[in-house]
């Protein structure tokens, strides 16, 4: 059965590890296992100890204590910890769907959101919901949503705060979307990998699993917690069937969670706030950077800062960002990504505000703007 490349990932796996200047990673900045260690009150003699069995398939049951506690209305029981974040998109797809499903998909959105979904209904069964450019914001109608809705409709997928464009909704756009899965009998599958990453003054949201047991959520340590090296995602399941149906496709990915990535992520729970709130330093400390920088270049970049997240979508007004990528790494060294790749056009790009590299990739992209400018 054929799948659409992972475009993202293809692109990242080519030059993540040798372009020095990146503009573009949705991650935060991590830490070191003995960081982690030293920050959780934990000694590399213990790590040490941990015996390398096949673990408690569902995820250890300390550690779905912690992520339970994350939420309000969420019991161990609720959560399966998964060999990777990302798997959790293909159980979610493989578990809930059949051919010939209809689904509803943000875009843009982070690729596996849209073509995992395609693989297991069909391509014409996934419709996009598109984001709008409002004049400093992007922007979701719910208008937009409910003229996608079909009979055949069995599940919407979102992802807040959203990759690429940084948008979280308010509390009253979560209870339309809740209410709307309840009364047609729909799955909402949210991404949470971004959650809590809360700037720009904007209200924080519950997680979706604390507003409807409709909702199938994604989340994990990668992205808000700077800690994509360690594997850690789970889903939070409330119904019971549908979560013995990914336990079955579970053991066919992954079995059992890795029990070092176990360990940390443990540790790393016990002390989420601090490591969240790293994060969202430096992601305030790059938006100013970037909010500086684009009013600088107001003729060659659409700004709309993102209100949370470590992400944001700029508008790049070239014929082709892809063109201007592929010049920029082999020059330059410096990494920014088309937003084609994320169902997008090619007059935009995905920044990220995460990592502390950015503000000297910013300075470099910057000068080699000057140096055109120039020509
Ligand atoms: C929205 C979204 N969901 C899921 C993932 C997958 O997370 P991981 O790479 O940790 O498996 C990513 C990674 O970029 C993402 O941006």
């Amino acid at each position: 059965m054929k799948i659409a490349p992972f475009e993202t990932e293809h692109f990242f796996a080519r030059y993540e590890f040798n372009t020095p200047y990146q503009l573009c990673n949705s991650d935060c900045e991590s830490v070191s296992i003995a960081e982690l260690l030293t920050l959780a009150g934990r000694s590399l003699e213990q790590f040490g100890r941990e015996r390398l069995i096949y673990s408690d398939s569902q995820g250890h049951p300390r550690l779905r204590e912690s992520i339970a506690a994350m939420y309000s209305r969420i019991r161990p029981d609720d959560v399966v910890v998964l060999g990777t974040p990302i798997e959790g998109i293909y159980l979610a797809a493989r578990a809930l769907l059949e051919p010939g499903d209809e689904v509803i998909v943000l875009t843009p959105a982070y690729d596996a959101l849209i073509n995992l979904f395609e693989h297991v209904v069909g391509s014409n069964q996934v419709k996009r919901w598109a984001f709008k450019a409002g004049e400093n914001s992007w922007e979701l109608d719910l208008e937009d949503l409910y003229g996608l809705v079909s009979s055949r409709t069995r599940m919407i997928v979102v992802n807040f705060p959203h990759n690429p464009t940084g948008h979280l909704p308010s509390a009253a756009f979560q209870k339309e979307l809740a209410d709307l899965a309840e009364e047609h009998g729909l799955w909402l599958f949210c991404d949470e990998m971004y959650f809590g990453l809360v700037h720009s003054g904007t209200a924080p949201l519950t997680s979706a699993a604390d507003v409807t047991k409709r909702a199938v959520v994604l989340s994990g340590l990668s992205k808000t917690y700077g800690l994509p090296g360690l594997r850690c995602g789970w889903l939070v399941i409330q119904d019971e069937t549908i979560r013995a149906n990914i336990m079955n496709w579970k053991f066919y990915t992954s079995i059992c969670p890795p029990v070092p990535t176990e360990f940390l992520a443990i540790a790393a729970l016990d002390v989420r706030e601090e490591l969240k709130n790293r994060s969202i330093t430096r992601i305030v400390r790059n938006l100013e950077l970037a909010s500086a920088f684009f009013d600088r270049w107001p003729e060659l970049f659409d700004w709309r800062p993102p209100l949370a997240g470590s992400t944001a979508l700029v508008g790049y007004r070239v014929p082709s960002v892809s063109d201007v990528a592929a010049r920029l790494t082999a020059e330059e060294g410096i990494l920014i990504q088309s937003a084609q790749m994320l169902g997008w056009d090619d007059q935009h790009m995905r920044i990220g505000l995460g990592r502390d590299g950015f503000a000297a990739a910013l300075i470099r992209f910057e000068n080699w703007l000057n140096r055109q400018a120039a020509d």
